[in-house]
């Protein structure tokens, strides 16, 4: 079944590049990242996991935890590696996910047989320190994806777990946000002493709280 938000995040064990991995016991109290790409020494993925390398401290800082997934081998990762650090520029950072029974990928859905059904899809969960899923997101292996897009989510909900406030279109950090609609101006008032723009009543923004 497919997983939603709010679910718990399935646990599992698996070979990785860093060792044999319990999910939930590696992730502990982080939020997580686990990723799917389709096959190991291709082109998007390449640029992806290289990229992915390099913000390394953009996931640290958020403490976050990045995962790799795909059907093929934790042997064949380790190999593909060294492309990814000799084109790339960055070694590989974090730990990928052999899974060539599928059992990961069954288990988060990230076959879609209609689309491919020997690869995975490029899947992408967000998982917070309780073990809720809290992002899904699906490409076509076509399509390389902007993990820019995933931190700047992962910005939004740490925020918004903290503070009555939503982000709106094209949000980054440090932009202004949206008081939630539950929120009265009363309240506001006690919220966000320093005062909100009202566009309409239900549209209220504010600086982002720190
Ligand atoms: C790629 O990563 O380049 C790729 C993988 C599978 C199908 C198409 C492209």
């Amino acid at each position: 079944m497919a997983i939603r938000l709010g679910d718990i995040a399935p646990d599992f064990t698996a070979d990785t590049t860093q060792g044999t991995i319990g999910f939930h016991e590696w992730k502990t109290d982080s939020w997580a990242v686990l990723f799917s790409h389709p096959k190991d020494f291709t082109p998007v993925c390449t640029t992806e996991l290289g990229y992915t390398a390099k913000l390394k401290d953009e996931f640290a800082n958020r403490n976050v935890k990045v995962i790799g997934l795909s059907v093929d081998s934790v042997e064949s990762h380790h190999k593909w590696e060294s492309d990814i650090e000799e084109t790339q520029g960055t070694a590989v950072n974090f730990p990928m996910i052999g899974d060539p029974d599928r059992n990961v990928a069954n288990l988060y859905d990230m076959i879609h047989p209609n689309a491919n059904d020997t690869m995975t899809v490029r899947s992408v969960f967000v998982i917070d320190p309780s073990n809720k899923v809290r992002l899904t997101i699906t490409y076509p292996a076509s399509t390389g994806r902007n993990f820019d897009e995933i931190l700047r989510v992962i910005d939004s909900l740490q925020l918004t777990d903290k503070f009555r406030v939503a982000t709106p279109v094209n949000w980054k950090s440090g932009d202004d946000v949206i008081i939630v609609p539950a929120v009265t101006n009363d309240a506001a008032k006690d919220l966000f002493p320093g005062g909100w723009d009202e566009k309409k009543p239900y549209l209220r923004l504010v600086k982002q709280p720190k």
